[in-house]
Order: structure tokens, then sequence, then C-alpha cells
């Protein structure tokens, strides 16, 4: 049987197999060792480089732990992958295992954000994991149904009456992206006028935003074919825009998260995301004094805007296990973004060869509730900040439980948001 992946940072989970409380009992046994093993692993490798970098490094430590049960006993192998010298801890136990449990496997490993877990009632050969946006015919043989694999998606999210802009931005995506479309105002027919959009995928939900669809839609078995994910707003003018390009600068230059710069405009902007016209891609930049605590992190550095992101497949693997479902707006998560790729001020940079304007039209946030007299936007703006401090909050818990849990002083790590 062949363990599924699920890459994650940090966090233990294996919840899929649990079937039965022996087994509850066992992964609870597991990750208790992946505790222990934590421990030991600080104890003994104090001067590991990730000790000195910031609180995201610590948790890109690999090792992995093997859960692996068969009838009559339970053997788990913790195995550090990332020690050069292969440091390995078996644990074996015995315990009530009747003769129905079936096999399964459990491998963790922190931090290079990869769960391996499964092997669950049915044989490997029938198990499709992941999935794609390809759309297939109701006739003929399955296999000669896609005439092309397109390796990179962009969604925007939309509203019918940004529809020309659309379909300008559209236009400079070539034949080899899927799009995807997400409806907040419930038009999702009328787009059909333009030839692309029947190619196109619809989703419909009414007055959504960006994350909410994102976090239901693009998990990343999903999207896992695609190389690249962009996860756009509506009114981005893309005059200036090619997408392959933009793709082989991200390639040349190591970005594993970015976005085109954007034409300096009225009202603020981050300096970080402000197109620099002398260059092909910056990674870093200078802020308003005494904005930046490091210049190697946001919004000095490792930092792009949610609004028109760009991820590859493994950081957007991360990124969609950080969006939280109930905070809609994506508020913080620019911020948070250089927790996923690693060194994040090589790997998070801004395109400037490839730009947008920012258009700033009044979309969404129009699309709120007057309350208390107050104009619909406001309200929106108002849960906008109110979700950025939730998010801030659950990170920063996050992050310290996972210290405690793992027997490390959270104040050897300087809290960066
Ligand atoms: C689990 O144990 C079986 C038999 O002991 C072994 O063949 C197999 O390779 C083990 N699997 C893992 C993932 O360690
Ligand atoms: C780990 O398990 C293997 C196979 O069961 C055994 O050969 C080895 O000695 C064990 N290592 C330790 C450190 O217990
Ligand atoms: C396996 O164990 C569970 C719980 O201990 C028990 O309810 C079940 O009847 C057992 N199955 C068999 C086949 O013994
Ligand atoms: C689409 O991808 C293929 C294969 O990578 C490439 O040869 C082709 O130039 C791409 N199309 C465009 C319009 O760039």
């Amino acid at each position: 049987m062949e363990p599924e992946t699920v890459h994650r940072r940090g966090i233990l989970g294996c919840s899929a197999m649990v079937k039965k409380p022996n087994e509850t009992m066992r992964i609870i046994i597991t990750i208790f060792v992946g505790i222990i093993f934590g421990f030991f692993i600080g104890k003994s490798f104090p001067a590991l480089p990730l000790l000195k970098l910031n609180i995201s490094s610590a948790l890109i430590h690999d090792f992995s732990i093997i859960g692996n049960k068969s009838t009559g006993g339970s053997t788990q192998s913790i195995d550090a992958s990332s020690s050069s010298k292969n440091n390995r801890i078996n644990s074996t136990e015995n315990q009530n295992v009747n003769g129905s449990s079936k096999v399964y496997a459990c491998v963790i490993i922190f931090g290079s954000h990869q769960i391996q877990k499964v092997q669950r009632r049915l044989p490997s050969g029938i198990v499709a994991s992941e999935s794609d946006f390809y759309l297939r015919r109701l006739w003929g043989k399955p296999s000669e149904d896609l005439t092309s694999k397109p390796k990179y998606l962009v969604t925007f999210t939309v509203g019918y009456d940004q529809m020309n802009n659309i379909d300008a931005a559209v236009k400079k995506f070539s034949e080899n992206f899927t799009v995807l479309l997400f409806h907040y105002d419930g038009r999702a027919s009328e787009w059909d006028e333009f030839e692309w959009s029947k190619r196109a995928i619809h989703v419909s939900a009414k007055k959504q935003t960006k994350w909410w669809y994102a976090k239901r839609f693009l998990h990343p078995d999903i999207v896992a074919p695609y190389d690249f994910v962009f996860i756009w707003d509506e009114d981005l003018g893309v005059e200036h825009f090619d997408a392959e390009e933009f793709i082989k600068l991200m390639r040349k230059h190591g970005l594993e998260i970015s976005q085109p710069g954007l034409e300096p405009n009225r009202g603020l902007t981050w300096q970080m995301t402000k197109r620099r016209g002398d260059r092909e891609v910056h990674k870093q930049t200078e802020e308003k004094p005494g904005w930046c605590s490091d210049p190697r992190l946001p919004p000095c550095a490792a930092f792009v805007e949610i609004m028109a992101p760009v991820f590859s497949r493994e950081a957007w693997r991360c990124v969609w296990h950080m969006i939280q479902n109930d905070l809609v707006h994506g508020w913080g998560l620019d911020f948070a973004l250089q927790k996923c790729v690693e060194p994040a001020h090589e790997k998070i940079g801004v395109v400037d060869a490839q730009w947008v304007v920012h258009q700033s039209v009044p979309s969404l946030g129009n699309q709120g509730q007057a309350e208390n007299g107050k104009p619909p936007w406001q309200g929106v703006r108002e849960r906008c900040r109110r979700e950025w401090k939730m998010f801030q909050t659950r990170m920063a818990d996050a992050e310290k439980s996972y210290y405690k849990a793992m027997g490390i002083d959270p104040s050897k790590f300087t809290a960066h948001h």
C-alpha cells in the first residue's frame, strides 16, 4: 500500500485514519514519541543553525515518525532524516490489536511539510488521491479525452460588472493555463459570450471572498497537476503583463511565491510590491524608518500582497493549510507567507518586468451590509481589520504551543508577527 502525502508545517495530523479507539491510542503514542524526539533534537543539537533563525526555521527541521502496525504488535521508528548522521530511534510496543485491524503506515515529517498517511481499506491501485480541473468528454475512450494538460492554473474572483477587465486579463494567460472563475454575484452563465469562458471552470457562491473559495476549491491535492497557481483579484490592469514570461522569471530567480510589480498609483502601497523600472525582479526593499525590524522580513522582504499572488505547487500546499476557514478576507496572510518557504527572503519576490496596475474598483467590498447607518464597505473593512488581529493571535498561539510541545523555550526566538 502506498501512503498518500499531505504537506503541512509542524503540525501533526493523521485524522483521516482514525477509525477505532485503539488506533487513536496508537496515534497519540506516535505523537508523544514525536514530542519526546523533538525534545531530544532540541537538546542534542543546540548548535544547529535552525535554532539561530527565526521562528519559522525551527519548524523546518525534518524528521519523520513512521508508525508501522502489523497484526499483533506495533513498531514505530523515528527517523531524523535531515540529520546527516541518520539518527534513528525505534520504539516497539505491544498493543491489543485484534485480527480485524488492517495494516497502515503513518509517516509524519515535521517541517518539510509532509505528512504521509493513509493506507485505509483500499488497495493502493485504486486510490486516486489527487485531482485536477481538466474537462472531459461524455463519450469515447477516457484515455483520449484530454488534448492538453495545462501546467498552470489561474483563478479570478469575479463579478459580472468586471467582465471586460477579466476578458482582457484572461487573454494574457496562454493555452497552458486552466482558467477558473469564482463568481461572487451568482451570474456565472452570463460569461459565455466569451469564447474562453466555455473552456473555463465556473464556481458560483454568492458574496464570498477569494480566500473563502481558495480554501474550499483549491485544495493542494486538487490543484496538484499545476506547477504554479495564480490567485488573483478582478481589478488588475494587465496591459504590461504576460503570464508565460512571468513564470519564466519566477523560475529564473528561484521564486516560490511572487506577484507582478504594482504600478505606483494613488493610495497606500507597500514599497515592496511597487514596481521597479530598473530590474527583472526584486526581493528586498526599504520601508519607512522603523517599519522593518529586520531587512529580511516583511514588509521589507519575504512579502507580497494578497491581491495578485502566485504560488508554486509546494508553496501553495503550505499556504493552503494556513488559510483559516472563518477568516475570509485573508488579511495578515501576506505577512505570514514567509513561514511557508525557506529562506523566505530569497524565495519570495516581486517580478518587475511583468507588472500590473491596481485599479481599485470597489467590488466585493460594496456587497456588504449596511449596519447602524454605516455604508456597507465600512462594515467589511472593520471585519478585515478584526480578522487580521485574530489571525495574528492564532498564529502566535499556535507557535507557542508548538514550542511548548517540543520542549523548546520560545523566548529563544524572536516572534515576527
Ligand atoms: C512495516 O513493517 C513491515 C513488516 O515489518 C515492513 O515490511 C514494512 O517495510 C514496514 N513499513 C514501513 C513504512 O516501515
Ligand atoms: C530498530 O529496529 C530494527 C528492526 O526492528 C532493529 O534492527 C534496530 O536494532 C532497532 N534500533 C534501535 C536503536 O533500537
Ligand atoms: C476488535 O476490537 C474491538 C475493540 O477492542 C472490538 O469491539 C471488536 O469486536 C474486535 N474485533 C474482533 C474481530 O475481535
Ligand atoms: C505552452 O507550453 C509549452 C510547453 O512548455 C511551450 O512550448 C509553449 O511555448 C507554451 N505556450 C506559450 C504561449 O507560451
